[in-house]
């Protein structure tokens, strides 16, 4: 591991002088970025949600995400190059603009925005012209996890809002973390649109 490059501290941000490479170094960033913060968003779900079936779904995708996390960070790797550390990327100014979720309600609905997130800017570029088959194979994969994962904890919130006898709260939930990131996004979408010009 010795002949490993530098890690990079702070992103690069002057998006017009980077090469094409660099911007896929920087996406594939923001993306490794994205998977590591919500794989701590499932450890910090794993305890909350007890009962067997639960705890089997939440290890496979904990898995998927730490997985996930590789496969971005081995993209960037094979282009020669280091991963870039994000002090500033989607989900931190969603945290600062979120406050720490109150209950299993909150955390299970930030889960669902923040897949919903991954998995439609995985779709987008996706649908870009010009993508490397072994891009085009990672996002294929991940957005296919990422769809089972809003799946089964947006069932899963649903039922527990239920169970509390409360079930309006999901769609409240919901509904303030996606104003919330749809905001969040719009401070971002014109850095990333840029960077996928290539
Ligand atoms: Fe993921
Ligand atoms: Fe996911």
């Amino acid at each position: 591991m010795s002949e490993m490059p530098q890690m990079t501290e702070t992103p690069i941000m002057n998006i017009s002088e980077m090469s094409a490479t660099e911007k896929l170094v920087m996406i594939f960033s923001f993306y490794r970025d994205a998977e590591l913060r919500g794989a701590r968003l499932l450890f910090n779900l794993i305890h909350h949600l007890k009962d067997a079936e639960a705890q089997l779904k939440m290890s496979r995708h904990l898995a998927d995400e730490t997985r996930h996390a590789w496969l971005w960070t081995k993209r960037i790797a094979d282009l020669g190059a280091a991963p870039v550390m994000i002090d500033d990327g989607y989900q931190r100014r969603l945290g600062l603009r979120t406050g720490v979720p109150k209950d299993l309600i909150d955390l299970l609905a930030l889960t669902v925005v923040v897949e919903e997130r991954a998995r439609s800017r995985y779709m987008q570029h996706a649908e870009l012209p010009n993508v490397d088959e072994e891009t085009l194979k990672v996002l294929k994969a991940v957005t296919e996890d990422e769809s089972w994962h809003l799946a089964w904890i947006e069932r899963q919130m649903r039922e527990i809002a239920r169970e509390q006898g409360k079930p309006e709260r999901a769609d409240q939930a919901l509904e303030r973390y996606r104003t919330i990131d749809r905001e969040v996004w719009a401070t971002l979408a014109a850095d990333e649109a840029q960077l996928m010009k290539g």
